[in-house]
């Protein structure tokens, strides 16, 4: 089975760079017949739809990719950007709400304005956006083909403890606009409107780096696949939830983090107790993964 989204028209919040920019390159790749891009500096913008062109000159000649610079975060900028969209397309097939933002800082020193710019961009823009997107959508949406929204949530909307370096309002927004998500799945199913959830894990973007320099180790040495999310792994995703071969799966939250969501790997092992130690030779007992208990004999520094 080849997925594709033949003929489809794509729009993208936040599709300059990171994770929207893969969405975008995916769907470009895949047969997309028009791939919208926005993101709020006009530059980013244009600097993205040159690469788009060029992945399209190779894979997709016909596709035709447009950037509009603008501000998702309120009603003003999202009424801009769909307008500029809905003057040259009479419907959209599927809307990425990516676009996001996080902040840090520690609790008795978290401001009110970052609280306010995180939700306003990751919950109230998400849902202004799909607001905007409506009629087009329900033009697209048909009994074979229901058009899409995937909205792009985290692990931290799931797990609270994925919250890493203060991010209340990040953590919250996730969890909040996952919830909003489901709610849309039930309203906008019967009307041939599928939304489901992506809940990435840790990938390498402009906006984890920070977090990854500090504890980028730890969480690679915790998830269970040991290594952090690929361009590869969002991509064949969306290009699934993108396809009409997952037309009957609505209001589902995809969790894309190698497993973490549901707890770390097994530490190597660790020794719970010394049966024996004379001079630097050591029987000891060592539970290697919960449940398998061994015993072994070793000598200081090194295993047998
Ligand atoms: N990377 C991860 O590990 C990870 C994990 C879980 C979830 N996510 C989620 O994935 C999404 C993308 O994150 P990313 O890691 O790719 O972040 P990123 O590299 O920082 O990209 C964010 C994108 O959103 C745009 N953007 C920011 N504010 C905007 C606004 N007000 N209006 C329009 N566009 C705006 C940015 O462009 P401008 O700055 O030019 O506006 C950029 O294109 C976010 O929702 C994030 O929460 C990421």
């Amino acid at each position: 089975m080849k997925l594709n989204v033949n003929g489809k028209v794509a729009v993208i919040t936040g599709g300059s760079r990171g994770l929207g920019l893969n969405c975008a390159e995916v769907l470009v790749k895949n047969g997309a017949k028009s791939v919208y891009i926005t993101s709020r500096k006009q530059q980013a913008v244009n600097e993205s739809v040159e690469f788009l062109k060029g992945v399209a000159k190779q894979y997709n000649p016909s596709c035709k990719v447009v950037g509009i610079a603008s501000d998702v975060s309120n009603g003003e900028g999202v009424k801009k950007f769909a307008q500029q969209v809905a003057s040259q397309e009479d419907k959209v097939d599927i809307l990425i709400a990516n676009a996001g933002a996080s902040w840090g800082a520690p609790l008795m020193k978290h401001p009110e304005s970052a609280f306010d710019k995180v939700m306003d961009l990751n919950v109230k823009g998400v849902f202004l956006t799909i607001q905007a997107f409506y009629p087009l959508l329900k033009k697209a949406g048909t009994v074979d083909y229901s058009s899409r929204v995937l909205i792009m949530g985290s692990i931290t909307g799931i797990k609270p403890d994925a919250m890493d370096g203060g991010t209340y309002g990040y953590t919250a927004s996730k969890a909040g606009v996952m919830h909003l998500g489901k709610c849309l799945a039930l309203e906008l199913g019967p009307q041939n409107i599928n939304v489901n959830l992506l809940a990435p894990g840790f990938f390498p973007t402009k906006m984890s780096n920070g977090l990854l320099e500090k504890i980028g180790d730890t969480f690679v040495q915790n998830n269970p696949k040991k290594r952090l999310g690929r361009q590869e792994d969002i991509e064949s995703v969306v290009l699934f939830f993108c396809a009409k071969e997952s037309d009957y799966i609505n209001g589902a939250v995809i969790p894309i983090d190698g497993g973490a969501h549901v707890g770390d790997a097994p530490k190597s092992s660790k020794t719970v107790a010394i049966i024996l130690s004379i001079n630097d030779l050591v029987i000891s007992v060592d539970v290697c993964s919960p449940g398998n208990v061994v015993v072994r004999l070793w000598r200081r520094g090194r295993h047998w």
